[in-house]
């Protein structure tokens, strides 16, 4: 009873904390991500913004764009946003540490069986997600248009390195598994401002996820934790 109580109110209070244009991503069912998540995403880019860190914002994983639409609002006088995705079914779990949840869960995708929000089509399965993620991001005042706004569409791993990123102020790393997780962060890593940000979201979801990201701290002794719901990584300045 207790317990329930004090659930509440916490939820309450991070509705309260949200921003409006968060609160609509939210209510239009645009992100798997919980109020929670988003609160602290929003804190973290307003953390970058104080600090005047310089550099893009990247997304790697962007679904059905909710996140991405939060992102792309803090570009602007000379930051760029990048929403990377396949903008299609999600590859499989590839590596040997990801664990037999990410496994069968890919399963249940690839097998035509997951399910969307409501009676929604899963995303995965949707052949115009890069054109409908493209109009979110329009009718949020932030439309794709190859300068400012920039959607990228194919595997991390072959679309990142043709891209002229050379400096990441922030980037949001939401893409399950042990192999793209590892990837984006050592790629964004590299590229990180003094004072930068990444935001993990799967570490308390995947093993997988959660070893790429205890691995990568464990040869960057630079980079730092603060734990939560979505972990943040900070590079010591
Ligand atoms: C959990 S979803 C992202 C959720 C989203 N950020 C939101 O606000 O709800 C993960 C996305 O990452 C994409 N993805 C995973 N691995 C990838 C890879 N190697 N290259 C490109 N996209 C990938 C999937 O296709 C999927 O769209």
């Amino acid at each position: 009873m207790l317990t329930t109580l004090r659930r509440r109110t916490s939820h309450w209070i991070d509705q309260m904390r949200l921003s409006d244009m968060a609160r609509r991503i939210k209510d239009e069912r645009l992100t798997y991500l919980p109020v929670r998540k988003l609160v602290r995403i929003e804190s973290a880019l307003a953390e970058i913004r104080r600090h005047n860190v310089p550099g893009d914002i990247v997304e790697f994983g962007v679904a059905l764009g909710g996140s991405a639409i939060l992102l792309a609002q803090a570009a602007g006088q000379g930051r760029r946003f990048f929403g990377l995705d396949v903008f299609a079914m999600i590859p499989p779990p590839s590596s040997e540490k990801d664990d037999s949840k990410s496994k069968e869960r890919y399963e249940t995708i690839a097998a035509g069986k997951a399910t969307g929000f409501g009676d929604d089509l899963y995303y995965g399965y949707r052949d115009d997600l890069y054109e409908h993620v493209s109009a979110q991001l329009a009718r949020f005042g932030t439309p794709v248009d190859g300068r400012r706004i920039n959607l990228v569409k194919g595997l991390f791993e072959e679309t990142l390195p043709a891209l002229d990123i050379e400096q990441i102020a922030f980037a949001h790393i939401d893409c399950d598994w042990y192999d793209p997780v590892r990837y984006c962060l050592e790629e964004t890593a590299r590229r990180l401002a003094p004072g930068g940000i990444i935001v993990i979201d799967d570490y308390n979801d995947y093993v997988g996820c959660r070893t790429a990201v205890d691995e990568f701290l464990a040869g960057h002794g630079d980079f730092h934790m603060e734990a939560g719901l979505n972990p943040i990584l900070r590079r010591a300045v």
